[in-house]
């Protein structure tokens, strides 16, 4: 799926990050992971707007490696990755810019099932991945 400038403005990445992470912050299960991984928050969220900035504009601007960073938090199952796929629907649905909801709503799960995937290989190598709808 090609990412094109187009479709959204900074602002709108930005105010979709910061939407997404106030209800993070809310969250009871997510939370405290957060809490306990990110140490710098300004960084973090800089970060993110970045990675959405490149997904769904297409700006090349995030150089990070998520897998890894994933694959190394504790305790990640299905049920954090689809409360996260929630809160995150849960923004989009607020946004007025009717295309960047629905290109950020098809990829978000992409990315969260290749993420799980991965976190699976890493944990549990000798174990038959499963899709994040399985269980
Ligand atoms: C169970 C669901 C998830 C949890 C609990 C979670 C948690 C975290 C945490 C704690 C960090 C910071 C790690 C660190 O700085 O060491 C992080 C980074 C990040 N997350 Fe997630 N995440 C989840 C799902 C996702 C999904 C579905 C996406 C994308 C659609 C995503 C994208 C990212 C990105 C791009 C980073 C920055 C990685 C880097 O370059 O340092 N995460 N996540």
């Amino acid at each position: 799926m090609a990412a094109t400038p187009d479709l959204c403005t900074e602002e709108e990445v930005s105010e979709l990050v910061y939407a997404f992470y106030a209800k993070v912050h809310e969250d009871p299960l997510l939370a405290p992971i957060f809490n306990a991984h990110v140490k710098d928050w300004d960084q973090h969220l800089a970060k993110m707007v970045d990675f959405w900035s490149s997904t769904l504009r297409g700006t090349a601007r995030y150089r990070g490696t998520p897998m890894p960073r994933h694959a190394q938090l504790p305790g990640l199952n299905p049920g954090l990755f689809k409360r996260w796929l929630s809160l995150f629907h849960q923004t989009t649905h607020d946004l007025d810019n009717v295309a960047m909801r629905e290109r950020a709503d098809v990829l978000a799960p992409r990315i969260a099932e290749s993420l799980w995937y991965g976190y699976q290989m890493y944990n549990q190598p000798t174990r038959l991945p499963m899709d994040l709808e399985d269980r």
